[in-house]
């Protein structure tokens, strides 16, 4: 049995009525809408935050879920998959999911709209049923990757982005969510506290190592079913980058630099600076703070009693570092 069907096996009853709900969380009396959604459910992802609310909520609550922890399921992935469609089209990404991306097919005004069309279905699911807190625990993590998004293209430009900028980039842009997954998971069926916000740590953690994961693939050729090679492209300065620019030459810095700012559309150029990273080891030291973050995460289950949820958790953690795409 391959890792995700592992993963998978304690949540399968969860993750199959998932699915169901979340394609009707989705529908319209619009019929362009409709035919977008039903692209979208079709070319589905890897579906992690949704695992990663069941199985914060099971490992906390020996086994239990409930509707809540369903519609906060939901309205993550809802949430998670409008931010895609518009960050496909602030990045100008064609490709998404091995297929083409919605503004590629149906060009930015339509995916802006479908992206706040999907937006609103998630926060109106909570509203709609009286979720409160689990819409708090969410809205905090909306605010925070609009932020992020935004700090990224303050910051990420700046030829001088500190290794502390970028881990709060990636913190508000992808470790929140990951974060509200596993928070959400546990408030839906416990009133616990503390508990709810060692599931936040321990969310936010996994979620830096997941995005420094995603950095990585950038500089890889591999099949992804998303473009590789493009954060340069688009100047974005990710882990690998900003650590070979913190300990390389001046004149190597200035070649850098000078390769990121004014030759960044030269295939070419650009193929030239990713073999400097690697060469000067900037995909091994990303690798290994990536590491250090899965780590301190995998410490903050210590305390929970055994049991299939925590054992499948934990390859969970492991597979965020692992994954082939
Ligand atoms: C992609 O997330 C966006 C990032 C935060 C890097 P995923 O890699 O979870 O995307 P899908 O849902 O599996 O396509
Ligand atoms: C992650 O940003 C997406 C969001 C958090 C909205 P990226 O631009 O790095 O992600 P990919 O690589 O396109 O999925
Ligand atoms: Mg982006
Ligand atoms: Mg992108």
């Amino acid at each position: 049995m391959n890792v995700t069907s592992q993963i998978k096996q304690p949540i399968f009853k969860e993750m199959e009525l998932f699915e169901k709900k979340f394609y009707e969380s989705m529908t319209s009396q619009v019929a362009l809408l409709n035919r977008i959604t039903y692209y979208i459910v079709n070319r589905k992802g890897k579906q992690m935050r949704p695992m990663f609310v069941f199985l914060t909520a099971k490992m906390v609550s020996e086994g239990v879920v409930n509707e809540r922890t369903y519609r906060g399921a939901c309205v993550i992935e809802l949430i998670h998959t409008a931010t895609l469609v518009h960050d496909d089209v602030v990045d100008d990404s064609n490709r998404r999911r091995g297929f083409f991306s919605i503004n590629a097919l149906w060009k930015n005004k339509i995916a802006v709209l479908v992206g706040d069309y999907l937006l609103s279905k998630g926060l109106l699911l909570s509203i709609d049923n009286g979720d409160f807190d689990l819409l708090k625990i969410i809205s905090v993590a909306v605010r925070e990757m609009s932020e992020g998004e935004l700090l990224q293209i303050e910051k990420a430009r700046r030829l001088d982005i500190t290794e502390d900028i970028y881990y709060e980039i990636i913190r508000k842009k992808t470790a929140t969510l990951i974060a509200a997954c596993c928070a959400l998971g546990a408030k839906s069926v416990i009133e616990d506290e503390p508990q709810v916000e060692n599931m936040r740590k321990f969310g936010e953690l996994i979620g830096m190592a997941f995005q420094i994961k995603d950095d990585l693939f950038d500089y890889s050729e591999d099949a992804i079913g998303k473009p590789t090679g493009i954060d340069i492209k688009e100047q974005k300065m990710t882990l690998p980058l900003i650590h070979v620019l913190n300990t390389c030459t001046s004149k190597e810095k200035s070649w850098l630099i000078n390769s990121i700012k004014n030759h960044n559309k030269d295939k070419k150029r650009v193929k030239e600076v990713i073999a400097f990273v690697k060469d000067n080891e900037g995909l091994i030291y990303a690798e290994s703070k990536m590491v250090e973050f899965q780590q301190e995460a995998l410490l903050l289950l210590n305390n929970y009693p055994n049991s299939e949820f925590k054992d499948a958790l934990i390859l969970m953690v492991n597979y965020v570092i692992e994954r082939k795409k």
